[in-house]
């Protein structure tokens, strides 16, 4: 395992639209474990593969100290509003404000290729929907009311 590099907004892979993931290999295995060192190292809730400079399909998060490995994730149902802080490892040193859904459902892939559901609410479904988000070359402070420097 290895920590990797976090791309910083300004680098224009971030903008970049990632691709589907086809192989469930070794090398996909080894980049999701670097990815859970890098994001534990940061102390961050969540980093998808573009913010390593890998444009495929596939985020983590932390949940409850454990880390999810979404791939090809596709959101299928999403309900409500919450409005709340955001940050965001490839946005060092700001926070914004931005309203994302309550509750989202996502359908993904997990390292083997088995599909799963999992159903979040609150953070968790605010983490998701950020996390998401940067498979499409968005980041929060395109949806942020506001931004302000974090001390
Ligand atoms: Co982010």
């Amino acid at each position: 395992m290895a920590i990797r590099n976090i791309v910083q907004v300004g680098d224009d892979v971030l903008r970049k639209k990632s691709a589907e993931v086809t192989e469930f290999d070794s090398k996909l295995w080894a980049l999701l474990d670097d990815m859970a060192e890098t994001l534990k190292k940061a102390q961050g809730a969540g980093l998808a593969g573009v913010q390593v400079g890998v444009l495929k399909r596939i985020f983590i998060v932390d949940y409850n100290d454990t880390i999810v490995e979404f791939i090809n994730p596709k959101k299928i149902y999403e309900s409500g509003t919450q409005i709340g802080q955001e940050g965001c490892l490839s946005v060092k040193g700001k926070y914004g404000t931005v309203t994302r859904p309550a509750k989202v459902v996502m359908e993904a892939q997990d390292r083997n290729g088995e599909k799963f559901r999992f159903n979040a609410k609150g953070f968790m479904a605010k983490c998701l929907c950020h996390e998401y988000d940067h498979l499409d070359g968005i980041l929060y402070i395109d949806k942020a009311t506001g931004v302000y420097e974090d001390k």
